[in-house]
């Protein structure tokens, strides 16, 4: 069986890597490729992910870079159709909620090429967000859909997806943490920081922040609204805030560098590989983030996390996690944050099926599909 994993953007690196070395397991069963659309491009948005999770050079590399979304996916969809009709694979399967997951998809189900979609389900009822298009898309044309919680399932049935297409499999991201937790344990990322920017941050003492929503770093208000709440908070806790190319290239576009500047307790770092990223994660704490993996992870790692949007896609994260939605007003934020630091911060569990088994039952499925051919 001839099967393509689609990489593009940061998220799906670490959820197709555990995928592809399971299959890889299997070379008498499966013949499978690496595709990467280059949506994501940067050494420190892409190729460190490959490095460290192991993962080989991809098969195909499409190179699309970045652009409008209109623009991004035709590019995608533009050279992706060149690979499918050429290479000919039965199973084309796609990851999460990026512009190369649909844009693959599309491609695959108009050459009659089977998609599964992995992490299927995710639902934040919010269409002004890119990624619900993504994800309702996606969904509706996919012939197999692999979802991370039950939640998932239910909105998938909800919208009239018969069942035998919908396959709780768990979440994979969670694979790759379990698998790469050793490496993460052993980074070294705290001491390198404090050396660096002249620090003494320790273990359970700082708060690690990621923001990239366009809802949020777009406009100048909202992101001086999230400047604000860390000025206060950086009185009395260290902040780590490594930034994603979206939100410098506006905090530059805003003139806000000199906010960023004044906050001593700040330390503003390039995005920062997986091993590190985890390690920071691990100790934290607490998190604050907009990300959607971020608010899976955390709750993974028990560490208290606030997350800076006013709906989430993955609502187990609070029913079981550790997450909590924050309003996007700076003393909402603010006093979010001290609930932690003079607290112990939110408990949870963690969910079904996020036990780093996911490939395995993935890869089982694709046999069975296989023998039943
Ligand atoms: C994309 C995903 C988002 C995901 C995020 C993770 C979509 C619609 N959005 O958002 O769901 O959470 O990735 O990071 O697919 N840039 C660089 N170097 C890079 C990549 C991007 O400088 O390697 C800059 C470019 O100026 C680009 C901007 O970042 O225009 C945004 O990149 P893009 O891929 O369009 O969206 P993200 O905001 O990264």
């Amino acid at each position: 069986m001839k099967i393509h994993l689609i990489v593009g953007a940061r998220p799906n690196f670490m959820k197709m890597a555990p995928l592809y070395r399971e299959f890889k397991k299997y070379e008498d069963l499966f013949d499978v490729k690496l595709i990467h659309t280059g949506q994501h491009y940067d050494q420190k948005m892409s190729k460190v992910f490959f490095d460290e999770l192991n993962m080989p050079q991809p098969d195909f590399y499409l190179g699309v870079g970045s652009g409008s979304h209109g623009a991004q996916t035709a590019k995608i969809m533009e050279e992706y159709e060149k690979v499918l009709v050429d290479d000919k694979p039965d199973w084309v399967i796609v990851a999460g909620d990026v512009n190369s997951t649909v844009a693959c998809a599309l491609d695959a189900v108009k050459l009659h090429i089977k998609v599964a979609h992995l992490e299927a389900g995710l639902r934040s009822f919010d269409r002004t967000m890119p990624e619900e298009i993504n994800r309702l898309a996606t969904d509706a044309i996919s012939d197999l859909l692999l979802t991370p919680s039950l939640d998932g399932n239910n909105n998938l049935m909800l919208e009239g997806v018969p069942e035998e297409k919908i396959v709780f499999v768990g979440n994979i991201m969670i694979d790759s943490l379990v698998q790469q937790k050793d490496k993460a344990l052993k980074s070294n990322i705290i001491s390198q920081l404090n050396k660096e920017y002249r620090k003494g941050i320790e273990k359970n003492n700082y708060c690690l922040i990621t923001l990239h929503r366009p809802s949020n770093v777009d406009t100048e208000e909202g992101l001086k609204v999230i400047l604000d709440a860390f000025e206060q908070i950086a009185e009395d806790l260290n902040l780590i805030f490594p930034i994603h190319p979206r939100t410098i290239k506006n905090i530059e576009k805003f003139g806000l560098e000199e906010q960023i500047n004044r906050m001593e307790n700040l330390i503003f770092t390039e995005p920062i590989g997986y091993y590190d990223f985890m390690h920071l994660q691990m100790n934290a704490k607490f998190i604050l983030t907009d990300s959607g993996g971020i608010q899976e992870e955390s709750t993974y790692f028990g560490v208290p996390c606030l997350t800076l949007r006013e709906n989430t896609e993955r609502p187990i994260t609070i029913t079981e996690g550790t997450n909590q939605l924050v309003e996007l007003k700076t003393e909402e934020i603010v006093k979010k944050a001290y609930e932690i630091i003079n607290g112990d911060g939110k408990k949870g569990k963690i969910p079904e099926l996020w036990d780093g088994k996911t490939a395995e039952r993935i890869v089982n499925l694709f046999k069975n599909i296989r023998g039943n051919k």
